[in-house]
């Protein structure tokens, strides 16, 4: 099968697979205060990641890139919905376009968009740092993700089988490149013995990348006659994977994987993630609704924080990391049994 019909598939695939919701956020209750000794005009939205100043706590997360038309669209309107509200977006995988020249457009579309945004590049972990620096130039990217997918890779029958040496590629990329790099899961969580591995290298941000959304295992096995199942449910769900992660890092901590609605950016950031990313939900909505509809709810996201945050008397992103939260069900039973209650 082609890379370019691969990956109108995962597209399709991802819009109709239904999220399982197991993100754990629903065992992540909130407490109430009554006297948050706060207004609506003193909160801030700001956020930080490896020195890059976010307008809001959320960002589009990778998607797309390569594929021709269709996917030169997809990311056209992504990166006018970013610019008109000041989110951060990050594009597809690129080692399409750094293996085949002619598909470049269909990322540098992003930039050529939305000129003064911030935009991160992504990579897996596969890559040189030649590709790396190649990423970067070819979106004049603020930041680069490198994507980890394990699973991903091993549910695909023409997937890689060899994962070694990916921690040693990671690091010598965020040794020598000028800007940030954040390592994000791609669905099936960061654990905290993967975090203490990455911790030890100059990396800006993990991105727990959870279970509970988008999922590539569930996408693969929709596609594919030999079904690896017992992938679909395997994965650290994204509350667990943000906790987990958070435990062992000094480093900024993202959050993503099913993240749906305000609620969750929410409980994402008292946590302990700097910013949330959203895939899935985004692509849906500018898919079935368009880019205008994309744009309100980005804005809408940005009213509710602020509404939450002052109830909570939380006036920026990091007084949100000390919001107090109970936690019950299950995530309470797996952080007893990981050791991190
Ligand atoms: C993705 N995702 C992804 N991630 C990545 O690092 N590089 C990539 O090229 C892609 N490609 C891609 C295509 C499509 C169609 C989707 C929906 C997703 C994964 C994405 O960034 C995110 O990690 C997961 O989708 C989980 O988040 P959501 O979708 O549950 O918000």
């Amino acid at each position: 099968m082609s890379r370019a019909k691969r990956k109108l598939d995962h597209i399709q695939y991802a819009l109709n697979d239904k999220p399982s919701g197991m993100t754990g956020f629903d065992d992540v209750q909130i407490v109430h205060q009554s006297l948050p000794d706060c207004s609506v005009e003193e909160v801030s939205l700001h956020s930080e990641v490896g020195g890059l100043v976010l307008s809001s706590p959320f960002f589009i997360n990778a998607m797309t890139g390569g594929g021709g038309e269709k996917t030169l669209e997809i990311n056209a309107s992504l990166a006018r919905a970013a610019r008109e509200t000041g989110i951060a977006l990050s594009v597809g995988s690129q080692m399409s376009a750094i293996k085949d020249k002619e598909e470049r457009r269909t990322y540098s579309i992003v930039r050529k968009e939305n000129p003064n945004g911030v935009i991160f590049g992504n990579i897996g972990s596969e890559a040189t740092l030649s590709q790396a620096f190649e990423a970067v130039e070819m979106i004049e990217a603020d930041a680069l993700q490198i994507h980890l997918n394990v699973i991903q890779e091993l549910a695909m029958p023409e997937g890689d089988r060899s994962f070694n040496g990916a921690l040693e590629r990671i690091s010598h990329i965020a040794n020598e490149l000028s800007v940030p790099v954040i390592v994000k899961e791609t669905g099936f969580g960061i654990s905290k013995e993967a975090a203490a591995k990455l911790n030890n290298t100059n990396v800006a941000a993990i991105d727990a990348g959870g279970y509970g959304g988008t999922n590539f295992s569930s996408i693969e096995n929709s596609r594919q006659e030999r079904k690896k199942l017992f992938f679909d449910q395997w994965g650290i769900p994204t509350a667990a994977s943000i906790i987990e992660t958070a435990s062992v890092t000094g480093k900024t901590v993202l959050a993503s994987g099913g993240i749906q609605s305000s609620i969750d950016i929410l409980k994402s950031l008292i946590l302990g993630a700097s910013a949330a990313g959203i895939a899935g939900k985004f692509l849906k909505i500018l898919t079935e609704e368009g880019e205008n509809e994309l744009i309100n709810e980005i804005e809408y996201v940005n009213e509710d924080l602020v509404m939450m945050m002052t109830a909570l008397g939380c006036r920026d992103i990091t007084s949100l990391h000390r919001a107090p939260a109970v936690i019950s069900g299950d995530l309470y039973h797996w952080l007893h049994s990981r050791g991190l209650d």
